[in-house]
């Protein structure tokens, strides 16, 4: 029997609900020690062999000397023709959001990771193609910056499945959207 894949967010945001500050910086975030098991990631990534990124998260990863993991398809939304040249195992996709999730999911494989940002995941909210989120909540308020999701007047029930405490203060809230 197979099961559909599911589209899972797992994200980090400030006490505030911002995923960056406003020109995309993340060091209040990335500059952070991580307790042992790394909030649970590891076990995260051997769930999914996909992960979908906004082309600004894009961007600002390759700015900062991020390297992909080929061991997963990593495929770039973006509404513009890709750049003449991108990094090995990178795809780039300038589908509507809605048609490429379906086949996507309709496609064998594990749960797709959407790294975000917020543009992107709102993007899929909107469509109605995000099953859960995991949010890592950081115990530090930042004060302005890209929301979690690309603000827009919603209302969207969520199911708690699960709320952890890590010893550094993080709380870690899994969600089900609910589908309505
Ligand atoms: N805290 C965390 O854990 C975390 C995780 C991920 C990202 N981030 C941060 O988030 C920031 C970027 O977030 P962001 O919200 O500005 O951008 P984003 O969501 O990463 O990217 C937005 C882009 O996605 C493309 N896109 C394709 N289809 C779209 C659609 N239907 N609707 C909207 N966008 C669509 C567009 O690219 P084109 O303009 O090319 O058309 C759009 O400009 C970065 O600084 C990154 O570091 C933080």
């Amino acid at each position: 029997m197979t099961t559909e894949r599911k589209i899972i967010v797992n994200i980090a945001t400030s006490g505030d609900g911002y995923i960056a500050r406003p020109d995309g910086d993340i060091e209040w975030l990335s500059s952070r020690p991580a307790p042992k098991g790394f909030y649970g990631i590891p076990e995260f990534l051997r769930t999914i062999d996909t992960k979908l990124f906004g082309r600004k998260t894009f961007e600002h990863a390759l700015r900062t000397g991020v390297t992909f993991d080929t061991k997963t398809r990593n495929i770039v939304l973006s509404r513009q023709p890709p750049p003449a040249s991108v990094p090995a195992g990178i795809e780039f996709v300038t589908e509507a959001v809605g048609p490429f999730a379906e086949r996507l999911r309709g496609t064998e494989g594990k749960d797709i990771w959407l790294m975000g940002g917020g543009g992107i995941i709102g993007a899929f909210l909107d469509e109605g193609q995000i099953d859960e989120f995991i949010i890592s909540v950081i115990p530090t308020f930042i004060g302005e910056g890209i929301p979690l999701i690309a603000p827009r007047h919603r209302l969207v029930p969520l199911q708690l499945l699960s709320a952890h405490t890590f010893p550094d203060g993080v709380v870690q809230l899994h969600y089900r959207v609910q589908k309505t």
